[in-house]
């Protein structure tokens, strides 16, 4: 081979390309093997970064997707660099590094579970049977997991009565459950402007279709709420207060004892959006003044993706969402009254709730507090680090740490689509930008056009991935 030639290999998700071109471009010689991932097809790509290279001196510097400057991200999954000199070198391969994903928005859902769950799960799929449908041991199984389940859930989220802690698939449908269950025509309900549409939407649905009457507690530029404006809003018919524990966005955290002894002086029902907060954040209904907990399984409790409850305290009734079957009484034409097949038509997901119940054992053997403390620790890194960036803005209250890990920002006027993706394809960072489901929250920051990016820490970041994080974010605002 001489200089007139020039060689690219690119490891990407689905195979190995290794291609040799000639001066003018032109593709000489093509190897292209499996490597068991998936991915996209990059010949045309590193064809054109090729003929670039090879008119420069047949110097190839890296080979890329097409992405940007040196990723191949393969399923999201890993990024790889290769540089190579092809002049003198035969093909050989000067440089290559192999970067796993950098994973930064287990806001969304975290996505390394521990090594228990994965156990749990697999084992569970072959040994369950479907529960109340049989008295074999498959059967027997599952009713034995879930009743130690709803247990184990009653005693983490302090719910008196462990019949009242009904699996739902999420939290949006727990959510769903208590408020179409709970709130009738004419009533009168508060809410936040922090709430995801988890919330929002079965609201606006009841404002809709039943005449319900919504008030909002507002929240300044920093996300922050005034408590006083709970009371203020209250009014002959209210009926419940409906909030989130903390923002998705912004990471801050409500006071939820202080919510809990309002709700109780006024006679309210509060329902509790504890997506963010459930595993990461002790939640204790019965002190708390909780009456409806939502819950869902896959983020901060590390569980599967489709678990997830609804905690009921007292006697409150809540009507079905969805009827259907349930194993027993099935010669009665309605859902029956007791809880929890009352709100549990159709087979439960067995098979996510043994993930859910060894993910509960995990958080206990670990130690809630030791979580929270590496999570909010990476997290404190990282904005003491990027704040002080020229043309980053941050969203939220950092005047204390009793907050969620999650750190959303802005480079300049840069969309936010366009950093999340430069994050992703440049430097294997997977982050969320966007609207985050969240729109009134977007409104009241003032990033509604705009969006955000958001980076939210789990239990399996490291010290070093935070810093990676802080280097890219520095390399993107330094860009232009
Ligand atoms: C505050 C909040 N509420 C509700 C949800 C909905 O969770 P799920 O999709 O698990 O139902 C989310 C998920 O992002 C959330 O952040």
């Amino acid at each position: 081979m001489d200089e007139r030639y020039g060689v690219g290999i690119d490891i990407g998700s689905t195979c190995a390309k290794t291609v040799v071109v000639d001066g003018d471009g032109r593709i000489l010689w093509r190897d292209l093997r499996p490597t068991g991932w998936s991915s996209v097809d990059t010949a045309g790509a590193i064809r054109r970064d090729l003929t670039e290279a090879v008119k420069d001196g047949a110097l190839v510097r890296f080979v890329a997707t097409g992405y940007g400057r040196v990723s191949v991200p393969f399923a999201h999954r890993c990024v790889t660099e290769i540089s190579c000199h092809a002049r003198g070198a035969a093909g050989q391969i000067l440089l290559m590094k192999e970067y796993p994903m950098i994973y930064l928005d287990n806001a969304a859902t975290t996505m390394t579970k521990p090594a228990c769950v994965v156990r749990a799960v697999t084992e569970a799929l072959t040994s369950l049977g479907n529960t109340s449908r049989g008295a074999h041991e498959g059967a027997l199984n599952t009713n034995r997991l879930l009743y130690r389940t709803r247990k184990k859930l009653a005693d983490f989220f302090g719910c008196p009565r462990s019949e009242q802690v009904v699996f739902t698939n999420n939290s949006t449908e727990a959510l769903n459950i208590a408020i179409c269950g709970t709130i009738h025509r004419g009533d009168h309900v508060i809410t936040t402007v922090l709430e995801h549409n988890s919330v929002l939407r079965p609201l606006y649905r009841l404002e809709k279709e039943r005449g319900v009457q919504l008030s909002f507690v507002q929240a300044d530029r920093l996300g922050r709420i005034n408590y006083s404006d709970f009371e203020r809003l209250i009014q002959p018919n209210t009926r419940a207060i409906v909030c989130t524990h903390a923002s998705n966005l912004t990471g801050n955290m409500l006071d939820i004892d202080r919510i809990g002894k309002i709700a109780a002086a006024h006679g309210l029902l509060f329902i509790l959006d504890a997506s963010q907060t459930a595993g990461a954040t002790p939640v204790h209904m019965a002190k708390s003044g909780i009456s409806l907990l939502c819950f869902t399984g896959h983020k901060s409790m590390m569980g599967p993706q489709g678990t997830g409850g609804l905690c009921i305290n007292g006697d409150v009734e809540v009507d079905p969402f969805k009827v259907g079957g349930t194993g027993v009484q099935s010669y009665l034409t309605e859902q029956p009254r007791e809880y929890p097949t009352r709100l549990e038509a159709g087979t439960l997901n067995g098979h996510g709730i043994a993930g859910l119940s060894a993910a509960v054992d995990f958080i206990a053997a670990t130690g809630m507090d030791a979580i929270h403390a590496h999570e909010i620790a990476l997290c404190r890194r990282f904005y003491e680090a990027v704040v002080s960036i020229p043309k980053v803005r941050v969203y939220g209250d950092f005047s204390s740490w009793n907050r969620c890990p999650v750190v959303a920002l802005n480079i300049g006027e840069t969309d936010s689509a366009v950093v999340c993706d430069a994050l992703a394809c440049d430097y294997g960072i997977a982050t969320r930008a966007g609207a985050h489901c969240a729109p009134l929250m977007h409104r009241a920051l003032g990033t509604e056009a705009q969006g955000a990016v958001r980076f939210s820490f789990g239990y399996f970041n490291t010290a070093e991935e935070v810093d990676a994080a802080i280097e890219a974010v520095r390399d993107i605002a330094g860009r232009n």
